[in-house]
């Protein structure tokens, strides 16, 4: 046994010499420092192994509903983007987008890794506060942040003026009760303070899915609901659990849900996919 983990051990160290030296010598010096960064980063917050499973299921998930042509020249804003993978993912398809983040830090690091991705930019912006002022986008994506919100109310205001179309995901509490919000010291959720991907000051919340989905009515929009095993991802991201309706707060960050929000324009909501449009058409020639 002792004998089997000393030569696993080894071949990783191997490996992992084989990625410094491949890093020293074949990569240009940024590309090199974007990958030493993450390499030397002790897997904290953002440059965690788990980002990747997580963030392929929600990109999946996007191209499920929308399609791969949708993109082509839409304007999209991702908020609280990190270091703007997911962004970068849909730039690559065609897409206008601006990612913001609080911190500058990682707006530096998308700004390094994304630097030679066309139709992305990245800005340092403090989501608890009204971000209106970047113009109006064909689509949102708001993917784990919420929960590292204070003032929820305003932010998803600002969210549904900005866009008649968007995506959500978020840590909840299980409760039916539609105005249930917590505010939570984040330490108590088990997310690592001054790291690069919680809340800025320390505190966050937790809304009951009902909460999200009131207000989302209450500003006009259609509310679709994708709370599918297909999003899982490891134990941290789950989002097709049974709700029990006894006040669970995030359950170590694993308690999810997952929404695409359509404005409701004159008494049509706003059919964007062609999947829909088609839908739309075809109800129309009947
Ligand atoms: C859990 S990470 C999610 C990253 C990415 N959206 C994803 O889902 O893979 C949360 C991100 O939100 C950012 N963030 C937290 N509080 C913020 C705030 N008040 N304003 C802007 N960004 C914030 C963090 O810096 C971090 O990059």
């Amino acid at each position: 046994m002792l004998r089997k983990i000393d030569r696993l051990y080894q071949i990783s160290k191997m490996l992992y010499r084989k990625l410094v030296i491949d890093a020293e010598y074949t990569l240009s010096p940024i590309d090199r420092h974007v990958m030493q960064t993450a390499l030397y980063s002790d897997w904290a917050g953002l440059f965690h192994p788990s980002y990747g499973a997580w963030r392929v299921k929600r990109c999946n998930k996007i191209l499920d509903i929308y399609g791969i042509d949708f993109f082509k020249d839409r304007k999209i804003l991702e908020l609280g983007c990190g270091h703007g993978d997911i962004g970068a993912f849909f730039a690559e398809l065609g897409a206008q987008v601006l990612g913001l983040d609080g911190r500058q830090r990682n707006v530096t690091f998308a700004r390094l890794k994304h630097r030679n991705v066309a139709g992305i930019r990245f800005e340092q912006f403090n989501l608890e506060d009204d971000f209106s002022g970047f113009g109006r986008f064909d689509l949102i994506i708001n993917f784990g942040l919420i929960y590292h919100l204070r003032d929820i109310n305003a932010h998803l205001r600002a969210c549904f003026s900005c866009a008649d179309d968007l995506v959500m995901e978020t840590v909840v509490c299980d409760s039916t009760d539609p105005y249930k919000v917590t505010l939570c010291d984040e330490k108590k959720l088990g997310t690592p303070l001054d790291d690069n991907e919680s809340s800025i000051k320390g505190i966050g919340c937790l809304p009951s899915p009902f909460f999200i989905e009131r207000v989302a009515t209450e500003n006009g929009f259609r509310v679709d609901r994708h709370f599918t095993p297909d999003l899982n991802a490891g134990v941290q991201f789950n989002y097709d659990w049974s709700p029990k309706n006894d006040g669970r707060l995030g359950e170590g960050l694993s308690l999810r849900r997952f929404w695409r929000f359509v404005k409701d324009v004159d008494g049509h909501f706003a059919a964007r996919t062609t999947g829909e449009l088609q839908s739309v058409e075809s109800a129309a020639t009947m």
